[in-house]
Formats: structure tokens, C-alpha cells, sequence
């Protein structure tokens, strides 16, 4: 059976793109099926650093081939920065990328829309969101008239489609160079030509002829549009949900789902996160796991395991295994602790409240644990950790239902540990 999906249980950067490089030896084709440029990879292998947004994780493998399907808000100017970049030091990306025709294109237009929009959510926080215009080229596709995907780009009638587009959109962010924004967008579909194809087809094809294919979930289901903590959430379905609606591969060709969480919560931008420390603990977080965004750069908010979001997300996800990331980010603390029930107007609940008010009203109850004082970047066998380590990733895996089968004890790909014979 071909399918295997990573995807994030917590507010995204839970070190998927880690994950989905580990997992590539393995496949043999790599997908990202939503999002944008919004996200933002790590891959650290033999001291060099990767940071992706657009292209999948895949690429540094010379054998995978990469496909970013028509659930994808594509910015073409980002992903030529991107495969310039990864050519650049030696990558090569010719004949392993593929980019779909159904994808929508991300224009100027949409980056200022994101600016102006972004601080007026009605109860006064803002979403906070990336500024890579996500939320408002999604908008664009759902509401249809204006929309532009890649395919369009190639069509003798496109001229007439940008005109139409570009008038309207004049009206309603302000001036725009229009000719130069067609001159520019003309350039780069030619420079991505070679790399459009039909990778609904081409997925279909893969799957039935049981070839692996790994789906790399941008974001964290906790951001999903349908299932997250709405309105602070991304544009599109990041939840295990996505998956099929934007690959087009249905999914009963996807027979495992890995569930990656951090060993503890961060979250960017606004909206309610329960178990965030705003002290010293969520300093000490910060610092030992480096916690700034990768795309924006900004803090990001720390805090205590939430397992009442995660097995939301889990169940949600359909998550088989999970995957505990970051786990040496919590030695040197005294005690750890894990949000295992709120409490919401008094009454205790450990279901994942749908509305975003309860979220915020939302008292955290802690189990506390023990923590460790070792360094685990050397560990890499589950034996090998200390008793207290092991004692929190059991509870974790016990709290949402699923068995551990890797955790993360450092960014690079060595420093793993597959834990119980899984992957
Ligand atoms: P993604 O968006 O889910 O791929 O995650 P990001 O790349 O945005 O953020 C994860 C960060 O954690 C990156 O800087 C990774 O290099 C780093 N990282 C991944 N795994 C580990 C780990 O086990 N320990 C530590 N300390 N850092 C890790
Ligand atoms: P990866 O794939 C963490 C957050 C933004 C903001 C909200 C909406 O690296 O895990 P958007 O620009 O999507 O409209 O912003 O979603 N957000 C992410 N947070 N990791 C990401 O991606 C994110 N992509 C978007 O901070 O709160
Ligand atoms: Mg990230």
C-alpha cells in the first residue's frame, strides 16, 4: 500500500520537514497538497541547514521527485528564490519538481490584501498572519471570478483573464502596475514551464501502480480553516483532512498517518493557546529550541504540552503513530507538566471546545511529571533515555491513544530514535 502522511497535531513547526526527509529514503515521491509559502522546513543533515516553504522536503534526495499539487497557493516568485537557492548549493531540481497546473497563483494584489485585512478580525486580535498573501488568494479561489492557477498562465486568453482581474483588484487595493506585474508573471511561467504537469494524473498513476508516496502537510491541524481554532487559523485544510481535497489521491491509498507533535506547544501569531507560558518556562523553551519562526522570524509563543488539542487533532487526523519532536528542548527543567483536561465555566472538559471564546476561557489542568537533567542529542535508542523522558513520551502516547514509533532528540537527522520497531 502507497500512501504515508505526515502531519502536524499542534500549530504547526512541530519539525515535519525533519520528519519528511527522515521518511524519503523510504518513498519514492514526496507531496505538498496545501498551503503556501506561509510554511516554512528545516532539514539539517551533516551540519548544513535546508529551509523550505514551497518545495517539498523530498528535493534533497536525488532520487525523489517532488510534486506541489493544486491544493497549493503557488507565489512563483518565491518558489524560482527557492529552486535558485537549492541550485545554488549544489541541489539539483531539474527532472524532481513538479508543480500542478491546478495550483492558484499567488499575485501582488494578495500580499497587500494580507497587510490590510490582517488586524481586523472583529474582537481586536489580530490573526497574525504570515503576509504571504495565503488567506487571500484562497479567498480568490473559492469566490471563483478572480481566481488565476498556474494553468492559466499558458493559455492564449490569459491576457484578457489578467486584464479583467487586475481592474477589479485595482479597485480594491489601490494602484497597481498592471503591465508590469503581466510582464513579470509572463517571465516566470516560462521559467516554470518545463515543471507544470497534471499531478492529479500523475499521483493517480502512482498510487495504482503502488509506488510510495509521502504526503508532507504543511501547517498544524490546530490551524485547519474547518477544524482549527477558527478565525486564527491558515486558509486551507491542514488537518489530515487535506490530504485527499488537495492531492486528488483519494484516501484509501493512504495507509499510514504519522502524527507529529513538539514535545511541548508553540504557536505564532494570535489566537488562544491554553497552556502558553508567558515566564520563565516558556523562555527556557524558547531559547533551548530556538523558537522563531522560520518565515517571519517572529517569537514564537511557548508553552506546555496541550494534550487535550492533540488528541483532538489526533482523532481528526486519523493519526496511526505519532512522532515526538524536540524532546531535548525540556531537559534541565525540575517538572514537567502536560494539560490533560480544561476547565471552561467551571466544568471540567476534555473535549477540544469548537469555539474559539471557550478556547480562551480555558484553564488548563496539569498532570505533572518529572523531568531530567541529561543531554539526549546522543541518546538513540528508547533504553537509552533517561527514566523520566521515557515516563513523559509513554504518557503522551497514552493521553492520545497512539504508539510513539520516533522521537527527536535533536534537529539533525541522526539525532532520532525509533522507538517499539516503528519506521
Ligand atoms: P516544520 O515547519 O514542522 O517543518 O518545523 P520548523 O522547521 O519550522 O521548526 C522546527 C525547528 O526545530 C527547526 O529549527 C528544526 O531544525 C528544529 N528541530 C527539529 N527536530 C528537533 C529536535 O528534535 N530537537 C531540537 N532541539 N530541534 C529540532
Ligand atoms: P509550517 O508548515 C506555524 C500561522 C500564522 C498565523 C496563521 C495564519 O512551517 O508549520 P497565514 O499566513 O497562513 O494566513 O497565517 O497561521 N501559520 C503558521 N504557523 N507554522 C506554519 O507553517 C504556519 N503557517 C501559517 O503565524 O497565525
Ligand atoms: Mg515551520
Amino acid at each position: 500500500m502507497p500512501g504515508t502522511c505526515v502531519v502536524g497535531l499542534q500549530w504547526g513547526d512541530e519539525a515535519k520537514g525533519k520528519l519528511v526527509d527522515i521518511l524519503t529514503e523510504s518513498h519514492e515521491i514526496v507531496v505538498r497538497y496545501q498551503g503556501g509559502a506561509n510554511a516554512g522546513h528545516t532539514v539539517v543533515s551533516g551540519g548544513e541547514t535546508w529551509k523550505l516553504s514551497l518545495i517539498p522536503s523530498g528535493i534533497l534526495r536525488d532520487d525523489v521527485t517532488c510534486v506541489v499539487t493544486g491544493g497549493v497557493v503557488l507565489d512563483p516568485a518565491n518558489v524560482i528564490g527557492e529552486i535558485d537557492g537549492l541550485e545554488a548549493r549544489g541541489v539539483r531540481v531539474a527532472g524532481k519538481l513538479l508543480f500542478s497546473d491546478r495550483a492558484h497563483v499567488v499575485f501582488p494584489w494578495h500580499m497587500a490584501e494580507d497587510k490590510t485585512l490582517d488586524g481586523s478580525v472583529s474582537d481586536g486580535e489580530a490573526i497574525g498572519t504570515t503576509g504571504r498573501g495565503i488567506g487571500p488568494c484562497y479567498r480568490d479561489k473559492v469566490g471563483r471570478s478572480l481566481a488565476i492557477r498556474l494553468g492559466d498562465l499558458y493559455r492564449n486568453d490569459f491576457k484578457q483573464k489578467f486584464d479583467h482581474v487586475a481592474s477589479i483588484k485595482q479597485q480594491l487595493v489601490g494602484e497597481l502596475d498592471a503591465a508590469a506585474i503581466y510582464e513579470q508573471y509572463m517571465a516566470y511561467a516560462e521559467r516554470l514551464r518545463p515543471l507544470v504537469a497534471d499531478t492529479t494524473a500523475y499521483l493517480l498513476d502512482a498510487v495504482e501502480a503502488s509506488k510510495p508516496v509521502l504526503f508532507e502537510g504543511a501547517q498544524g491541524a490546530l490551524l485547519d480553516i474547518d477544524h482549527g481554532t477558527f478565525p486564527y487559523v491558515t486558509s486551507s485544510n491542514s488537518s489530515g483532512v487535506g490530504v485527499s481535497s488537495g492531492s486528488g489521491v483519494p484516501g484509501r491509498w493512504i495507509n499510514r498517518v504519522i502524527g507529529v507533535v513538539k514535545a511541548y506547544s508553540t504557536r505564532v501569531g494570535g489566537g488562544p493557546m491554553p497552556t502558553e507560558q508567558d515566564n520563565a518556562i516558556g523562555e527556557h523553551l524558547r531559547q533551548r529550541g530556538r523558537e522563531y519562526g522560520t518565515v517571519t522570524q517572529r517569537p514564537r509563543r511557548c508553552g506546555w504540552f496541550d494534550a487535550v488539542a492533540a488528541r483532538y487533532t489526533a482523532r481528526l487526523s486519523g493519526a496511526d503513530e505519532l512522532a515526538v519532536m524536540l524532546l531535548d528542548v525540556l531537559g534541565g527543567l525540575d517538572e514537567l507538566k502536560i494539560c490533560s483536561a480544561y476547565r471552561i465555566g467551571g466544568q471540567r472538559v476534555t473535549q477540544f471546545p469548537a469555539h474559539v471564546d471557550d478556547l480562551r476561557n480555558a484553564e488548563p489542568e496539569f498532570e505533572t511529571l518529572p523531568g531530567w537533567k541529561e543531554e539526549l542529542s546522543n541518546v538513540r535508542s528508547e533504553a537509552d533515555l533517561p527514566e523520566a523522558a521515557r515516563r513523559y513520551i509513554a504518557r503522551i502516547g497514552e493521553l492520545l491513544g497512539r504508539p510513539v514509533s520516533i522521537v527527536s532528540v535533536g534537529p539533525d537527522r541522526e539525532e532520532t530514535i525509533r522507538c517499539g520497531g516503528g519506521a
